[in-house]
């Protein structure tokens, strides 16, 4: 069978370990599909730059995603930001390709016509790295807890924050030469106002929200505050309570005298040192939900980077070619059975 034309759109920090990681594993997850994936071009905005890190064909590199989206049976998009990345996964869509993207500001903001475009064309939409790097918690909410109740989602969903709080609680170091680290080191947003201001966190608490509570949260319904009012005083006065300061995303299920509604709220926090977020490190993220069947559940990993993104993207456009060539009929259990099964003590 022909291979699954793959079009990438955006060739940086994430795009680029994509790229990497599709190479390298070709021939796994051509076994775990069924089906080859083809890179058939890579878009990005800069023509005339060097793109051999890549480590793809030059010919394959393009500044023209409008026309790369009308050829690819599945489409990644990793540009970021609302426009033109809106309009390029509508165009894809209109074109017959499952979208697989890491945008959360996007999602945030039109989540809900983006999943009505992918129904009304009969297409897939997944989104698991826009929430906590690799951490697996939106395919886990919308479809593991499809049949509980989710009353209350908390947690650390900005790795460029908790990296300069951690910095700040554990080194002194100062808010912004500990920002340009974490831009060095992939984790911040191309504006890292974003970041630092709540409004990353803040698309990740209504991406939450929306999954959790069966809703349409958009950033706007999010109370927002972030890191920028945090100063070496109030680390110290935590410290001194025995605490620590995290920027925390909180989203819940509210009583009110007409009914229930939702809270979602982003804001910094002193937490005890006792408490299991306040050993979430660097640009480590960590989110607890609560439901009613379930009780607590926690998941903890890389909120940021490309690698740990990149599994995260991988693993949905997996799941959009596993829908193409099979219907996407639960896990497999061919996956495996190219590996050879040791006996006890062979290992
Ligand atoms: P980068 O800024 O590193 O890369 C963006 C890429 O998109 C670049 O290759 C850029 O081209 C390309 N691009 C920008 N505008 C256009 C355009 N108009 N047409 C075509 N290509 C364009 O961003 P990241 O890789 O860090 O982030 C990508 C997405 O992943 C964002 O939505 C971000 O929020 C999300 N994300 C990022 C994480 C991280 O840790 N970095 C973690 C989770 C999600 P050029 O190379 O020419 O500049
Ligand atoms: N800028 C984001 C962060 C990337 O620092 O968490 C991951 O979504």
């Amino acid at each position: 069978a022909a291979p699954l034309r793959v079009a990438l759109l955006g060739g940086g920090t994430v795009g680029g370990s994509v790229v990497r990681m599709l190479l390298e594993q070709a021939d796994d997850l051509e076994q775990r599909i069924g089906r080859r994936l083809e890179i058939v071009g890579i878009a990005v905005r800069r023509a005339g730059r060097d793109r051999s890190d890549l480590g793809v064909d030059p010919g394959l590199i393009t500044t023209d995603a409008q026309e790369l989206v009308t050829r690819a049976d599945i489409v990644v998009e990793l540009i970021g930001g609302i426009e033109p990345a809106r309009g390029l996964i509508l165009r894809a869509m209109e074109h017959g390709a499952s979208v697989v993207t890491a945008n959360k500001a996007l999602l945030a903001e039109d989540g809900a016509s983006l999943h009505a475009a992918a129904i009304d064309r009969g297409v897939d939409l997944y989104y698991e790295a826009s929430v906590a790097g690799a951490i697996p918690i939106l395919r886990p909410i919308r479809d593991s807890l499809a049949g509980d109740s989710i009353n209350r989602v908390i947690g650390i969903v900005n790795g460029t924050t908790n990296f300069v709080l951690d910095a700040m609680d554990t080194t002194g170091a100062g808010l912004f030469e500990t920002v340009e680290r974490a831009q060095s080191l992939g984790y911040a947003e191309a504006d890292p106002t974003a970041d630092v201001e709540g409004f990353d966190a803040a698309a990740k608490a209504a991406i939450l929200s929306s999954l959790a509570f069966h809703s349409s949260v958009g950033t706007e319904d999010v109370h927002r505050e972030g890191i920028t009012g945090v100063g070496a005083r109030d680390i110290q006065a935590a410290q001194d309570m025995g605490c620590t300061v995290k920027l925390l995303a909180i989203c819940e299920k509210v009583e009110t005298p007409d009914g229930t509604g939702i809270s979602a709220r982003v804001h910094p926090a002193m937490i005890p040192l006792t408490h299991p977020l306040a050993s979430v490190r660097e640009a480590y993220n960590a989110v607890f939900v609560e439901a009613e069947g379930a009780g607590d559940l926690m998941f903890y990993g890389q909120g940021a980077g490309g690698d740990p993104t990149a599994s995260a993207v991988l693993g949905d456009i997996v799941a959009v070619a596993r829908t193409r060539v099979t219907g996407g009929r639960g896990p497999g259990a061919s996956s495996y059975a190219h590996l050879p099964v040791l006996s006890m003590g062979q290992a």
